[in-house]
């Protein structure tokens, strides 16, 4: 953790030099009762510091094209809040070929600062109810920090992303802290696809000291994403904190290494800590490694330790082409709490791909057990020999082929 103090100290200090003298252009934006968009870009590109005062509620009809910017802060005190203009953001939200993601808002550039106390919200039931209906709907994200260098948000609030908060693409030392995330659908339909965090294609990330009320993962971990400090979380209603899912796409080397995962409040949840890779024809490859789940407390959570090896995969398809996604050098270290129920007395399943994929896996201090009247806890497992103090609950693990 030394390292992530230190580019913390690092990137406060610098802003603290850099935002009270050198050039201070400040700007205070109040809403135009239209599309406040365009004035919101061009403060920023213009001025050193943007300040949304408490109370003001700008309204975005424009996509946010904010890559580039140098030394700018961005003080949301206020409310930004997106349109719920569907046709508008179908064909205007920037588009990454990556799982066909769309995004309102790109923040990039170096030695960025976006706090304030306020709320980014994505007016997101509209989003709710027409993706029941239109599986096919490309909803944006509320916000992704594409090609940034030392950028830190903090202290700002997130409501009813269309479906991912938070995507970290193409980025480097990247802090988030304090965040406030929150999804609610006052209808029938679900916050299917909100999840709190993906990173991808970026090294050095921070998220520390945050709470997250939504419907997919709390944070996950996608293709090629490094030295990753996740701390001090409480997560509701989630689908954990996840590696993955890895080596989806033929032809395609996904990497995640370098993971600390510490001190995790996971309640109500589908899984706790979990890493996933594809196995089967025609599938990617990768590797991951290096990966600690460590001081997680869970609550009602139907998965708490997974790994599975075989995701979306058949198990004989699993046994014929094993994941092409090597796993190694992972530690479950004081994983307590109870499960759902919803596997039974099932509570950690370590499900690999035969021939040797998964290995140096590490289990400490699990106290785990199901909902009373579940029967007593099981440990799972399969191709893979585990270590560690907690090793013996899972017994001898059986090999498929
Ligand atoms: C993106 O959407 C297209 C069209 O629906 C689909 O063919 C393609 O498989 C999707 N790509 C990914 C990476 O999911
Ligand atoms: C469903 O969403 C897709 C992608 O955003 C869009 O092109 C299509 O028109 C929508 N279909 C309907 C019936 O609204
Ligand atoms: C663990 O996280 C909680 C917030 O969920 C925080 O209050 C507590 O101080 C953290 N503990 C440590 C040792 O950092
Ligand atoms: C936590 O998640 C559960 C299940 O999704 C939900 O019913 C509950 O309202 C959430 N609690 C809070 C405080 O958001
Ligand atoms: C991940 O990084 C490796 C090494 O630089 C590269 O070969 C691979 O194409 C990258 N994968 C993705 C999904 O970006
Ligand atoms: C393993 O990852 C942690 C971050 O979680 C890092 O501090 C440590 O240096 C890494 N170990 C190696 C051998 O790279
Ligand atoms: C396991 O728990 C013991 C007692 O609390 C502690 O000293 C030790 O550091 C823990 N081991 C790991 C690997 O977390
Ligand atoms: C649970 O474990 C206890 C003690 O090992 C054993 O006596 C009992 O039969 C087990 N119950 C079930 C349902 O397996
Ligand atoms: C478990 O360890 C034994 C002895 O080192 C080795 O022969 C075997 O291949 C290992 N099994 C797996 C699934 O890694």
């Amino acid at each position: 953790m030394g390292n992530f103090q230190f580019f913390l100290a690092s990137i406060l200090a610098f802003f603290g030099v850099c935002l009270d003298g050198i050039y201070a252009v400040s700007c205070t934006l109040r809403a135009s009762g239209g599309d406040d968009g365009p004035a919101l870009k061009a403060a920023a590109q213009r001025c050193s510091t943007v300040l949304i005062p408490n109370g003001v509620i700008l309204s975005i009809g424009t996509a946010l094209d904010m890559t580039g910017l140098r030394n700018t802060h961005i003080n949301v005190q206020g409310t930004v809040k997106f349109t719920d203009d569907v046709p508008y953001w179908t064909g205007n939200a920037f588009f990454f070929d990556f799982q066909n993601q769309s995004t309102f808002w790109l923040l990039g550039g170096k030695n960025i600062l976006l706090d304030g106390g306020g709320t980014i919200d994505g007016s997101g039931q509209i989003w709710y109810d027409e993706f029941a209906t239109n599986a096919s709907l490309i909803r944006p994200i509320i916000l992704t920090v594409f090609n940034g260098e030392d950028v830190v948000i903090r202290n700002i609030k997130q409501i009813n992303s269309p479906e991912w908060f938070n995507l970290v693409h193409s980025s480097e030392r990247v802090l988030y802290d304090q965040v406030h995330i929150n999804a609610i659908s006052t209808s029938s339909n679900t916050i299917k696809n909100t999840d709190g965090w993906d990173i991808y294609r970026s090294n050095s990330v921070a998220i520390t000291n945050s709470v997250i009320n939504n419907g997919d993962d709390c944070v996950s971990f996608k293709p090629n994403a490094t030295n990753i400090l996740v701390a001090n979380l409480r997560c509701n209603g989630s689908h954990g904190i996840s590696v993955g899912s890895l080596g989806q796409y033929p032809g395609v080397y996904d990497i995640v290494e370098n993971v600390l995962a510490t001190n995790i409040t996971m309640s109500n949840a589908q899984n706790g800590a979990r890493i996933k890779a594809w196995a089967g024809p025609n599938v990617g490859s990768g590797i991951v490694k290096n990966i600690t789940f460590s001081k997680f407390f869970e609550t009602n959570v139907d998965n708490p330790v997974v790994i599975d090896q075989c995701y979306e995969t058949s198990a004989a398809l699993c046994t014929e082409f094993p994941s092409n996604t090597y796993i190694q050098d992972v530690w479950f270290d004081d994983i307590s709490g109870t499960s759902s129920g919803a596997e039974k007395g099932v509570v950690a399943s370590l499900a690999c791909s035969p021939d040797g994929r998964c290995s140096d896996i590490n289990v400490n201090n699990l106290s785990l057990s199901p909902p009373p009247g579940d029967g007593n806890a099981t440990f799972s497992c399969q191709n893979v020999n585990v270590t560690g103090n907690a090793a013996s609950m899972f017994g001898t693990c059986p090999s498929t082929a």
